[in-house]
């Protein structure tokens, strides 16, 4: 892993690797020897058609198993290029450049690729890490305020995990990052890196990293996929923290005024939560991959200012408290009242 200015320019200079890079960021990659290939980055790329397409292009330019590929751009291109890489010719090696904060402070680390198949975003996928990562923050200039918002919405969610005081961490952080953004990086990604090294597998303490993410993806199906991940999670969080299981406190308040203010700086969380369908809201709420076969797993504030794992039954009564802790989030969001 490397972090900081100068990355991305280093790891082109090894001229002889495959690029694969999001087709915004295309100008970037001078014309060389090897292939450059193009991802439209969308949800519906990250499909198996859209994986497929990628194959049939790394065979279209001659790619061996010996060759390595730099994979370049956001989320949707990771999950692509790991899950592509993982499989072509059985594997060949790969090197990850994240370019939205959301996969500079998140997914880069961790080695997962999560791809969707017809209604149910990221149901298949694998793991298979990158050789090496390279975060540099010369990708961030061209980010949307709402892609940064995004990025800053897994950062807080992910610092919250760990404890209290690497929230409190990241916060401070947060005020001075336009002058030293390697210093939250490194902070949420440290965090980050204690929950996969204790639990790699998602066994225990790596499934509460899933904390917003239950009701933050059941949403972004509800939504058609208008709003991006990371805002999702964060409206998911402001869900968890409605539900009656969900403690309160100094450092709960902090996350909510923290997630509400990124909520509203980005554009289009109104609006996109006005097409909120309840029915397949709790379609795939209910269908999510990390309940049990007859309980919701659900990841809460705790009562010392980290998360904890909850488990409820799947009754009337046990959905009703989750449908009630959305609409009461969703209603404060668009300015319905509650
Ligand atoms: N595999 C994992 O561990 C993991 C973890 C979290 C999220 N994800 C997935 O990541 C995806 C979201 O990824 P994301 O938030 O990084 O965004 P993204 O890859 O969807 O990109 C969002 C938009 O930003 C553009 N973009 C990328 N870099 C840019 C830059 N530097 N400047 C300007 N525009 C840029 C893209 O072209 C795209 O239009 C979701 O599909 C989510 O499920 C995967």
């Amino acid at each position: 892993m490397r972090i900081g200015a100068g990355g991305f320019a280093d790891a082109l200079s090894r001229g002889r690797d495959v690029v694969v890079v999001d087709a915004v960021l295309r100008h970037l990659v001078p014309e060389r020897d090897a292939p450059v290939l193009v991802i439209e980055a969308s949800e519906d790329a990250k499909t198996l058609a859209g994986c497929e397409e990628l194959i049939l292009a790394l065979r279209g330019a001659g790619v061996r198993r010996w060759d390595h590929v730099l994979a370049v751009g956001g989320g949707v291109v990771q999950d692509i290029a790991t899950f592509v890489t993982q499989v072509y010719m059985r594997g060949v090696s790969w090197t990850y450049v994240p370019t939205t904060l959301m996969a500079m402070v998140d997914s880069c680390i961790g080695g997962k690729s999560s791809i969707n198949v017809g209604d149910v975003k990221n149901l298949i996928g694998g793991i298979y890490p990158p050789d090496s990562v390279i975060v540099d923050p010369v990708f961030l200039p061209s980010l949307s305020p709402t892609a940064r918002a995004a990025g800053f919405c897994e950062a807080a969610k992910i610092a919250y995990c760990r404890g209290a005081d690497e929230f409190r961490g990241y916060l401070e952080r947060f005020d001075r990052f336009d002058t030293d953004p390697a210093a939250l990086i490194e902070h949420v990604l440290r965090a980050k890196r204690w929950f996969i090294e204790i639990d790699e597998h998602d066994h225990k303490e790596r499934r509460l990293l899933n904390f917003g993410h239950t009701f933050g993806h059941a949403l972004e199906t509800a939504v058609d996929h208008t709003l991006s991940h990371g805002l999702a999670v964060a409206v998911g969080v402001l869900c968890a923290i409605q539900h009656p299981a969900s403690a309160s406190g100094d450092s709960v308040d902090e996350l909510e005024a923290h997630c509400r203010a990124l909520l509203a700086s980005a554009s289009g969380v109104a609006e996109s939560l006005a097409l909120f369908d309840p029915e397949r809201f709790e379609s795939a709420f209910r269908a999510d991959k990390k309940h049990g076969t007859s309980t919701f797993r659900l990841i809460l504030p705790a009562a010392d200012g980290g998360v904890t794992e909850v488990e409820t039954g799947t009754t009337a009564d046990d959905w009703a408290a989750v449908a009630k802790a959305t609409r009461r989030t969703l209603d404060s969001l668009t300015g319905r009242p509650a």
